[in-house]
């Protein structure tokens, strides 16, 4: 695997259930894959979950992972080819990252999307130089349009959890605050959609995410009626993706909080199990209630982190063996 980007990348997906399954009974296994290996962790933005995933993942694989904080441990990046560098950037990612790939064998990257430029980000600018000037396997770990390593965990998160083949999963928008990426939603259709679930899309109008990603999933603006019958709810904040109209990409369109997913709304679904990538402001995306009940799968589901970034890593390690 010389990218970990899209659900095509992992090929099969029962196959790859399969994998988790067994990474997951026997992690330590594949010690041996990683012996002198290293991996180079880059965060441009915050992370709790996918920072220490990402390092459990790696240790149970033998291998030596480094964590950069851009700006913080590192001198901040100009990002942008072709500009004047008279600000506060002092190194070009150009250079950057052939450096950065010299001291390592596979690098993750975590680069949020701007929320300013629709063509930039979903571009992928930033993941897409690292691919061209790394020479080296590349992971997302939430990059502008995609969070593979969160939607690979979620979908073996319901594998575990589903009560029956084809179960109905809801993925619905939430209030928040702040303006808030796509990657979390876009990759969650678009794995949701290669899986066999019935994926049903439900969000006020105008938060419509990019067609690549909603594939086939049924899109329904009436959150109760989407909720009818579902064994997964996936509750996620996203920003105007600005399919029609780009001038409001990144736009916080509705804080309506009667969407905040409470007892009122799983009340119609099939006692569906409640999911959320984390971190979550709780009453507004999710009520305390619904969140602490024993159908919530938060804390499971972060817990599937390491085993999906480590099953990547360790198709990348068996790539990488002379
Ligand atoms: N879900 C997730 O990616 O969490 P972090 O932002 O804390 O890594």
């Amino acid at each position: 695997m010389k990218s970990f980007f899209h659900v095509s990348d992992i090929g099969d997906l029962s196959a790859a259930l399969q994998e988790a399954a067994e990474v997951k009974r026997t992690p330590f296994a594949w010690k041996a894959l990683g012996e002198n290996k290293t991996i180079m962790l880059v965060f441009f933005n915050s992370s709790l979950r996918t920072r220490l995933s990402s390092q459990k993942a790696a240790l149970n694989l033998g291998m030596s992972p480094i964590v950069l904080n851009i700006g913080q441990d590192s001198w901040k990046l100009e990002t942008e080819m072709g500009v004047v560098m008279d600000g506060d950037k002092s190194e070009h990612l150009r250079e950057a990252i052939p450096v950065m790939a010299g001291y390592c064998d596979i690098i993750g990257v975590r680069s949020f999307a701007g929320l300013t430029d629709r063509a930039y980000d979903y571009a992928e600018t930033v993941l897409r130089q690292f691919i061209e000037y790394g020479g080296k396997p590349v992971i997302s770990l939430e990059s502008a349009t995609v969070h593979p390593c969160q939607a690979f965990a979620d979908l073996i998160t319901i594998e575990e959890y589903r009560r029956g083949p084809r179960p109905k999963v809801v993925l619905t928008w939430a209030p928040h605050p702040r303006s808030l990426p796509q990657a979390v939603p876009n990759s969650f259709a678009e794995w949701m959609n290669a899986a066999d679930v019935e994926l049903v899309i439900t969000h006020p109008e105008g938060y419509e995410l990019d067609p690549a990603f909603v594939g086939n999933a049924r899109v329904e603006y009436d959150q109760m009626k989407a909720f009818e019958g579902a064994d997964f709810i996936y509750a996620k904040n996203w920003s105007c993706p600005g399919v029609t109209d780009p001038s409001q990409y990144g736009r916080v369109l509705s804080q309506d909080r009667s969407w905040t997913v409470g007892t009122r709304q799983m009340a119609v679904t099939n006692d569906a199990f409640f999911m959320h990538c984390l971190p979550v402001r709780r009453n507004m995306i999710v009520t305390d209630e619904v969140i602490d009940a024993p159908t919530s799968l938060v804390i499971p589901e972060a817990a599937n982190r390491t085993v999906a970034a480590q099953v990547v890593m360790k198709r990348m390690l068996e790539d990488l063996q002379p």
